[in-house]
């Protein structure tokens, strides 16, 4: 069965010294507890080694918050998959609206990127979302699905490697979260997109998390729903105790 996941997004904030003691707070929080998710801090290239230093690896997860499509070379100032992973790293958040909006990644890039994750061993957080003019218009599931379907040229045992995230764009830092219904809709409805290509089996097994604006004080509603299997938080995951609030939302 597919996992719950709460996974902390901390974008580009903390210096080194603030991130490693973030990520330590988090691992003494949640040393000695039964908790009923995986937990995964992606942090700051920058952050990663020292951060994979303070944490416990079967506490937490440890990610990246993007990689080059690229495998190595020329490509000043790019980061790629085998050196996140050889930080010890697990994960990588890919496609995430920031890098879409402000990075221009399109699906061709993010497919690349895709494949350099699972070359190399790392697990990636596959973003999707409408903005909010989609949401009004009333097309955000054919924009939605059609995200989902940038992946769709992976064998299924690649896909099976994938935890989509369903983040809203206008719920994204802006305290407007998706009502539970809104999140469950969308859930249910990538679950079917990915049901349609890959079956029954994956698509039941493909954990999808919700990220836009999610709190200790909605977590658990949002999270209750069926087809939500944890979420991407930003904004709440840069306080070590209001992520926890979170991962306890999972009780
Ligand atoms: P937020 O960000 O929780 O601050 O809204 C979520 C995200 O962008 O992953």
């Amino acid at each position: 069965m597919r996992k719950n996941i709460v996974a902390g997004n901390w974008k580009m904030n903390t210096t080194l010294d603030e991130g490693v003691e973030l990520a330590n707070d988090i691992n003494t929080l949640l040393k000695g507890k039964k908790v009923n998710c995986d937990v995964i801090i992606c942090v700051p290239f920058t952050h990663l080694t020292s951060v994979n230093a303070v944490i416990e690896p079967e506490l937490i997860g440890l990610g990246a918050e993007n990689c080059s499509e690229h495998d190595k070379g020329a490509y000043t100032g790019e980061v790629s998959a085998s050196m996140v992973k050889s930080t010890g790293a697990t994960h990588v958040i890919l496609g995430h609206s920031e890098r879409r909006q402000y990075f221009g990644e399109n699906n061709e890039q993010l497919l690349a990127k895709t494949h350099q994750a699972l070359t190399n061993g790392l697990k990636p957080i596959f973003c999707v979302g409408e903005v909010l003019e989609e949401r009004e218009n009333g097309t955000y599931n054919d924009v939605v699905k059609s995200q989902v379907e940038a992946l769709f040229s992976l064998t299924p045992e690649e896909f099976s490697k994938i935890v989509i995230a369903y983040e809203p764009v206008w719920a994204i830092g802006t305290g407007k979260t998706a009502t539970a219904e809104q999140a469950e809709d969308m859930h249910a409805h990538i679950r079917k997109v990915v049901e349609e290509k890959y079956g029954n089996e994956i698509a039941e097994n493909t954990s999808i998390l919700y990220g836009g604006s999610c709190k200790p004080s909605n977590a658990k509603e949002i999270f209750s729903k069926p087809n939500v299997d944890g979420g991407l938080i930003g904004g709440a995951a840069l306080q070590a105790d209001s992520f926890m609030g979170i991962i306890e939302a999972f009780d």
